[in-house]
C-alpha cells in the first residue's frame, strides 16, 4: 500500500480521503465510484505549477474522456485547466459545469455536423481538426453563419509508442489525424491557410495512453519541428500552439513506475524550448492534454464480494456486485489492476482467488490471480486506481444500473453521481404493444 494514496485506519478499513470505506458501503452501497478530490487538485496542480514554474505560456486542458460528470468537471474549473471534449455530451456536460467555451478544445476523428454546429454556436476556444472532410464541413457551417474558428491541425506522427495496440494512437496506421509522411499535413496547412473561415494555430499530436517514457514525447515533438522548420524555411511561418497531447501514464499495479508529471512537463519544455531557439523562433504556447493522470489515481471501486467457485487444482473464482458494465478495462486491455479487502485491509493475504464480475461473459474479469486474505460472503473488494476511463467507459451491458459516484475532500463525502434505477434502465424504451 505504501505506493497508494489511501491509509489504513485502527479498525483495519481502507480510508479514502479520510473516510471509511466501510462507512461509505453502508451509505451509498456497491458498486461505488470514490474518488479523493484532493488527488485530483493534486495531479492537476502538478501540471499547471510546473508550466508556472519555467514561466513559459501554457494550457493544460483535461481529456475529460477519462471521466467527465457536472462536479469533475467543476473541480477541473476551479484548478484552471482547460477541457478537451470529443461529443455533444461531453461537449454539453463541460457547459453545464461552467467551464467558459473559450477553455473548451473539441476532438474527434468523426465530428459531426451537429457537434461541430454546437462547438461554432458557442464559440468554443479550439477545434483539433483530425481531416478533410472536417474541414469541408466545417467552412461550410462557419459560411453559413459567417464566423471563424480556431483551429489546430491533429498530425499523426507515425511513433509506436510502448502501450496496446487499443490506445496507441500516434502510429501510422491510425484512425486519427494527418499523416506527416504522405503529404497530408502539407495539404491540410495549406487548405486552412487559404481558408477564411480557419484561423490556424497551430499542430497537434497524441502519440497514445499509459506512457512511461518521456522519450517518446521527445520523439513526438522533434518530429513535429521537422514540419515546422519546413514551413518556416518555405512559408515563413512558425505556429502560435503546439499541442503534445496526453498520455501520461500512472500506477495501477507495483510493476507501472510512473515519472512525477512535473517531470514530464519539464522535458517537454525543455525539447520545445531548444528547437525554438535552433530554429531562431519565438516559444509556441505548449499546451498538453492529460485525461488518465488527472483522475486516474484519484479513484477507488468498492464492491461487495457474493458468490465463489472453487475448481480444485485450479482456480478459486469470487464474484463481485459490478465487473465489466463498471470497468472494462481488464476486459478489452487485459488491463491489471490491484485488488483488495477493505474492510479488512489489515489482514495478510494468504490465498490467490481470481475476482469475476456478474455479467454473462466468460471475459468479465477483474483481476486474475489476487493474493488475498481468505474471502467471505459480503467482504469489501476495493479495486483501486479506477479512476480514469472506469465510469466513462461504463455500460448497461445485461441491463446493469450504472454505479454511484461519491467525491470525498476535506473529510466530507459528498453523492455526485446518482446509481441508477431499473426505472433508468426503461426509461427510452417505448412499448410495441
Ligand atoms: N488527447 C487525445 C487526443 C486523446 O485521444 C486522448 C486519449 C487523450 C488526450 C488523453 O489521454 P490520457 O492522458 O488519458 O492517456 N480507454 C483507454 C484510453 C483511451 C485513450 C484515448 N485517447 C483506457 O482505458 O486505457
Amino acid at each position: 500500500m505504501e505506493n497508494y494514496p489511501y491509509r489504513i485506519n485502527d479498525l483495519g478499513h481502507l480510508e479514502i480521503g479520510g473516510i471509511d470505506s466501510v462507512d461509505l458501503v453502508k451509505k451509498y452501497g456497491t458498486p461505488l465510484y470514490v474518488y479523493d478530490v484532493s488527488i485530483v487538485r493534486k495531479n492537476c496542480r502538478a501540471f499547471v505549477e510546473a508550466f508556472k514554474k519555467l514561466g513559459v505560456k501554457a494550457q493544460v486542458t483535461y481529456a475529460s474522456k477519462a471521466f467527465s460528470s457536472i462536479a469533475i468537471l467543476q473541480v477541473i474549473k476551479q484548478e484552471g485547466l482547460s477541457v478537451d471534449v470529443v461529443s455533444e455530451g461531453e461537449l454539453y456536460t463541460a457547459l453545464q459545469a461552467g467551464i467558459a467555451p473559450q477553455k473548451i478544445h473539441m476532438h474527434g476523428n468523426n465530428k459531426s455536423r451537429s457537434e461541430l454546429e454546437m462547438a461554432i454556436e458557442h464559440e468554443i476556444g479550439c477545434i483539433v481538426v483530425d481531416n478533410f472532410y472536417e474541414i469541408e464541413i466545417l467552412t461550410e457551417i462557419l459560411r453559413k453563419k459567417q464566423k471563424t474558428a480556431d483551429v489546430i491541425i491533429r498530425v499523426t506522427p507515425g511513433i509506436n509508442s510502448d502501450t496496446h495496440q487499443y490506445i496507441m494512437t500516434g502510429n501510422e496506421d491510425s484512425k486519427f489525424g494527418f499523416d506527416l509522411h504522405n503529404g497530408q499535413v502539407d495539404q491540410a496547412f495549406q487548405l486552412i491557410r487559404e481558408n477564411k473561415y480557419l484561423n490556424f494555430k497551430g499542430l497537434h499530436c497524441h502519440i497514445g495512453s499509459q506512457i512511461f517514457e518521456t522519450d517518446r514525447f521527445v520523439t513526438a515533438a522533434n518530429i513535429l519541428f521537422q514540419k515546422i522548420e519546413e514551413w518556416k524555411g518555405t512559408y515563413g511561418y512558425t505556429p502560435e500552439v503546439i499541442n503534445l497531447g496526453g498520455g501520461f501514464g500512472i500506477r495501477y499495479t507495483e510493476n507501472d513506475q510512473p515519472i512525477p508529471l512535473d517531470e514530464y512537463v519539464y522535458r517537454l519544455v525543455e525539447v520545445i524550448q531548444n528547437h525554438c531557439s535552433r530554429l531562431n523562433m519565438e516559444v509556441p504556447e505548449i499546451w498538453i492534454e492529460p485525461g488518465r493522470s488527472v483522475v486516474g489515481d484519484a479513484g477507488v471501486t468498492l464492491y461487495t464480494t457474493g458468490s465463489t467457485k472453487v475448481i480444485p487444482n485450479v482456480r478459486d473464482y469470487v464474484a463481485v456486485d459490478g465487473g465489466m458494465t463498471d470497468n472494462i478495462r481488464p476486459a478489452l486491455y487485459q488491463a491489471k489492476y490491484v485488488g483488495l479487502l477493505a474492510n479488512r485491509a489489515n489482514q495478510k493475504a494468504d490465498t490467490v482467488v481470481s475476482i469475476a464480475g456478474k455479467c454473462c461473459e466468460s471475459g468479465d474479469m477483474l483481476i486474475w490471480d489476487l493474493p488475498i486474505p481468505k474471502v467471505k460472503k459480503g467482504d469489501i473488494l476495493a479495486i483501486l486506481s479506477t479512476g480514469a476511463y472506469g465510469y466513462s467507459m461504463a455500460s448497461n451491458y445485461n441491463r446493469f444500473a450504472r454505479a454511484a459516484v461519491v467525491f470525498i475532500e476535506n473529510g466530507i463525502d459528498k453523492l455526485v453521481i446518482r446509481r441508477e434505477t431499473v426505472k433508468d434502465i426503461v426509461k427510452n424504451d417505448l412499448s410495441y404493444e
